[in-house]
């Protein structure tokens, strides 16, 4: 497929919707074709996903783990078929924020075996793999206080605050999963150290974006 497709993970709070918007306003006023998507909810029938998976549901019934993972499989196909494979046929650069990654973090953590993970991905994904991954890597820590920082400031939206709720030493086994798949596959997963300040964030992130998007022939200088 013509297209680049790179990912953004990590912990909540680590800034990567603040990054992806960056690096998309960068892109775009390089004129590279560009489609911003992100999981759950990149597309219509996945917004419905994403708002099933994230919103507390008033009975106060919770999903069990293994339909939860099926529900994120299923708004990642549909995300696939719909939109990712789609614009990379069309020869986009596609930017997402989380993607399988999170779910190998999140339900991994959560106690879904990496076997049953393995077989979805093969199903869903088929050989199709970002590019590139950018892992914001910091401690949950601090990114859970930044995550209560923005949301008295701009109202919590539900999708973010479900798991805001579990408890540090579960987001200290997701930041540790997360680590376990960057050392697995280094020549897909970019580690940045995301405490930095914003700017050398976004500094860090470019070394590596620029210099795919350059090899895979687009004009980024
Ligand atoms: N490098 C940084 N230093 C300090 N604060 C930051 C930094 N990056 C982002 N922030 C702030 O931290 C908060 C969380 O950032 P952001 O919403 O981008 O994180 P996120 O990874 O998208 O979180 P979520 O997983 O909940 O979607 C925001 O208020 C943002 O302004
Ligand atoms: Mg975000």
């Amino acid at each position: 497929m013509p297209g680049v497709f790179i990912t953004i993970e990590g912990v909540e709070g680590s800034g990567k919707s603040t990054q992806l918007l960056r690096l998309s306003e960068r892109l775009r006023h390089l004129g590279v074709p560009l489609v911003v998507s992100k999981e759950p909810g990149g597309t219509a029938l996945g917004r419905e996903l994403r708002r099933l998976l994230l919103e507390p549901h008033p009975s106060g019934e919770a999903w069990c783990p293994e339909a939860e993972l099926l529900l994120f499989y299923a708004d990642r196909a549909q995300h696939l078929h719909a939109l990712i494979r789609p614009s990379l046929e069309a020869g986009k650069v596609v930017l997402v924020d989380r993607f399988e990654d999170s779910t190998r973090a999140y339900q991994g953590a959560s106690g879904v075996p990496d076997s049953a993970l393995d077989r979805l991905s093969e199903l869903v994904l088929r050989r199709l793999r970002p590019h590139l991954t950018v892992l914001l890597d910091m401690d949950p820590e601090t990114s859970l206080q930044r995550v209560e920082v923005r949301n008295l400031a701009y109202g919590a939206e539900f999708a973010e605050t479900r798991f805001d709720q579990a408890a540090l030493d579960f987001h200290r086994r997701v930041r540790a999963r997360f680590l376990a798949v960057a050392q697995a596959e280094p020549n897909r997963v970019a580690v940045v150290p995301a405490r930095d300040p914003v700017d050398q964030v976004e500094a860090a992130i470019w070394v590596r974006v620029s210099a795919l998007l350059r090899s895979a022939g687009f004009a980024v200088d």
